[in-house]
């Protein structure tokens, strides 16, 4: 039996819940906490301590956002106001005719009060609310019926459980978009590619395919948002505006668009139309256009609805950063661990500014998913940073004489066997001396986060082992200067120079080192994971699956790779030989572990420009003083390190109001002097 609740344990209990749910919107809806995280899961631990001592929850408990159990299936729910759809518009003078059929509907001469705002790629939700409690949450459906995801969009941090701070009405359906980060998505995929899952188009369906999951516990790993934008039902509150309502949401904490703005008159509509399109390269998240909203709810009501969609609003949408082109060929490429991925070399097309000739397929699956064949016409999609893909194929424009690209047998680069893994969708070859393996794994061995060998490229990667000068990465140490001079792009210097690079490059870091050798699974992060939990090579031989395993954040995949790449003899006998040709690993990782309190413990840098150190230099001293480096500039990131001729990260600090600091500032802080 549980024990009776002292009255100042319930005191207590109600206070951490109101404090946790405060600092949860401070963290996840303003983006500005106000305590550290340790101090979060100290009161977190407390608050679970107390209710699972006294059997004591409240409903609007942080930790009834995790646990539940997963469903058989998904309940139907009716919506009480059909979740409508949008009308597009696809250039500013289809804005200016929606409003001349507002003002002609209206019968007004006068300019009409709209709102604008970004148009979220993300999923349609409604969040229902009875009596300021979150009573239940739904996807949109069709539209009338849609169903109910309520234990996964608790999981959502910034979805409150319950409305503070205005008074709440009896009911309330509140809709909004639930969203992922392009960031989080491409991270996302990056992992699913590396376990062989399938790949998620955009960060749409991510998002929508982690909110319609049966198990919540999957939800709650993937980071998603929410931003609210729109009004159901109502029972016991009028509202009469939008803007009022949008003010309403902010005050009662939910997290609102990241732009809106209330203006009168449609001029004013199309300037904050471009300033939304200007602002959309630095948002985190994926917007495709901007919603223009009738500000009056009486004016919404007496427009009322057409079909499906409401005369009182519409979509822009910005010109799509897509093509159309042909497919003239589909080739296959081996990657270093042997995965084949399929390309698909396009008739040059222009995208944005962008040449565009080549695009991923993905894999096979995805391939004949889209029913792709070579002679197809197909729409392509290039979107930020990510490697052009293809989103549908014209059926129409088939004149028959297309060829479905079979599915290989064999290698195309060394003719071994290829296979495919139980449950996943990579293909891979099994040929460990495949060349294209083996390019790839030399190439990824001197790549920038590995051992960073400057000039040696894919090219010159390709040249050396044509010419049989490497045929594995540890040749490279081998290399001479002789061996390079009368090559092609090769001179005294240029000879020099490479010969140089590589022998700087022997000294280096157990992370960087464990990265460069390419293990199975183990990306930049995981071998850092690993520097920080061994410090020398020689503590990784033989090793057991369970003991990385105990490292936190380590999966049993990882762990079952590295444990297999260190307990084979050959692999040994080259991390032998490296040794020999003078390769020199320090560890900062393992040191800054076991020091505490370093002076930049917790805090993450991002260096954009030209330093007046080496790179790898300013890096490695961070890491090893307890901070940790980044390439995105994102909210997570602390300081901005900034150099000579900065890059677009600097923009994007600048608009996420990151701080920037110069090399010197740095090594001002951190105690060090700069060499002049
Ligand atoms: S208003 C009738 N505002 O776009 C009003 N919708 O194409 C309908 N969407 O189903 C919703 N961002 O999922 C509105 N700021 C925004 C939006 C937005 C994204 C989605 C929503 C809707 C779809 C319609």
């Amino acid at each position: 039996m549980p024990e009776k609740v002292p009255e100042d344990i319930k005191k207590e209990i109600e206070r951490l819940v109101k404090e946790l749910n405060y600092h949860c919107y401070r963290y996840y809806v303003l983006d500005s906490p106000v305590i550290s995280d340790e101090e979060y899961d100290r009161l977190y631990l407390r608050l679970k301590e107390l209710e699972e001592r006294y059997n004591y929850i409240l409903p609007d408990s942080p930790t009834l956002r995790i646990g539940a159990p997963p469903l058989d299936k998904f309940e139907k729910v009716r919506h009480t106001e059909p979740m409508l759809s949008l009308d597009n518009a696809f250039s500013y003078d289809e804005v200016r005719e929606f409003d001349m059929r507002v003002k002609r509907f209206l019968r007004s001469v006068e300019d009409i009060e709209y709102t604008v705002e970004p148009k979220y790629d993300g999923l349609a939700i409604e969040l229902t609310y009875r009596n300021g409690l979150l009573y239940r949450a739904s996807t949109r459906g069709d539209g009338y019926e849609g169903e109910d995801v309520t234990q996964n969009i608790r999981t959502i941090k910034s979805v409150p459980l319950k409305i503070e701070e205005v008074e709440a009405p009896e009911e309330i359906d509140i809709r909004g978009e639930v969203y992922m980060d392009i960031d989080e998505f491409e991270k996302l995929n990056k992992e699913r590619e590396q376990g062989g899952e399938p790949l998620f188009a955009n960060p749409r369906n991510a998002a929508a395919g982690s909110v319609r999951q049966l198990d919540p516990s999957i939800t709650t790993a993937r980071k998603l948002h929410l931003a609210c934008y729109g009004i159901g039902a109502v029972r016991g509150k009028g509202f009469k505006t939008q803007w009022e309502f949008i003010k309403w949401l902010e005050r009662a904490r939910f997290p609102i668009p990241a732009v809106v703005k209330l203006v009168k008159g449609i001029d004013k509509v199309s300037n904050i139309i471009s300033e939304i399109e200007e602002k959309r390269r630095i948002f985190l998240f994926e917007t495709d256009g901007s919603v223009i909203k009738v500000n009056d709810f009486k004016l919404q009501r007496l427009l009322g609805v057409k079909t499906r969609e409401p005369r009182w609003a519409v979509a822009y949408k910005f010109p799509a950063h897509q093509g159309t082109t042909k497919i003239k060929e589909i080739m296959p490429s081996v990657g270093r661990t042997g995965v084949i991925t399929p390309i698909a070399l396009l008739e040059p097309v222009r995208i944005g500014g962008v040449t565009v000739s080549r695009s991923t397929l993905h894999n096979w699956d995805e391939m004949q998913r889209k029913d792709i064949k070579v002679g197809d016409t197909v729409v392509v999609e290039r979107a930020g940073e990510v490697i052009p893909h293809i989103i549908t194929v014209i059926k129409d424009k088939r004149t028959g004489k297309e060829k479905p690209f079979p599915i290989l047998e064999r290698c195309p680069v060394c003719g071994s066997r290829v296979v495919r893994g139980e449950g996943e969708v990579a293909v891979r070859c099994i040929g460990l001396n495949c060349p294209s393996q083996v390019q790839e794994r030399i190439r990824h061995f001197a790549s920038r986060g590995a051992m960073d060998i400057e000039g040696l490229g894919e090219k010159n990667v390709e040249l050396f082992y044509s010419k049989g000068l490497i045929s594995h990465f540890v040749d490279i140490y081998r290399l001479k200067k002789e061996d390079l001079l009368g090559l092609p792009r090769f001179a005294e210097k240029s000879a020099r120079n490479l010969i140089d690079a590589i022998g700087k490059s022997k000294k280096t870091t157990f992370a960087r080192f464990l990265y460069a050798l390419g293990i199975m699974h183990v990306g930049e992060y995981a071998a850092k994971l690993l520097a920080k939990n061994f410090e020398r090579p020689e503590d990784l031989y033989n090793v057991r699956p369970e003991r990385i395993i105990e490292i936190r954040q380590m999966g049993e995949k990882i762990a079952r790779s590295v444990s297999n790449f260190f307990n084979d003899p050959e692999n040994l006998k080259t991390l032998e030989t490296l040794k020999s040709l003078g390769l020199k690993i320090t560890n900062p990782d393992f040191e800054a572990k076991k020091r505490e309190k370093l002076p930049l413990e917790g805090l993450t840098f991002v260096i954009t420009g030209t330093l007046p150190r080496p790179r790898k230099e300013v890096e490695d001293m961070i890491e090893s003083l307890g901070g940790h480096t980044s390439s995105l500039v994102s909210k997570g990131t602390d300081y901005l390190i900034v150099g000579e001729d900065p890059g677009s990260k600097l923009r994007k600090a600048e608009a996420l109001g990151v701080k920037r600091i110069s090399c010197d500032e740095l090594l001002k802080i951190t105690g060090r002097r700069s060499r002049q």
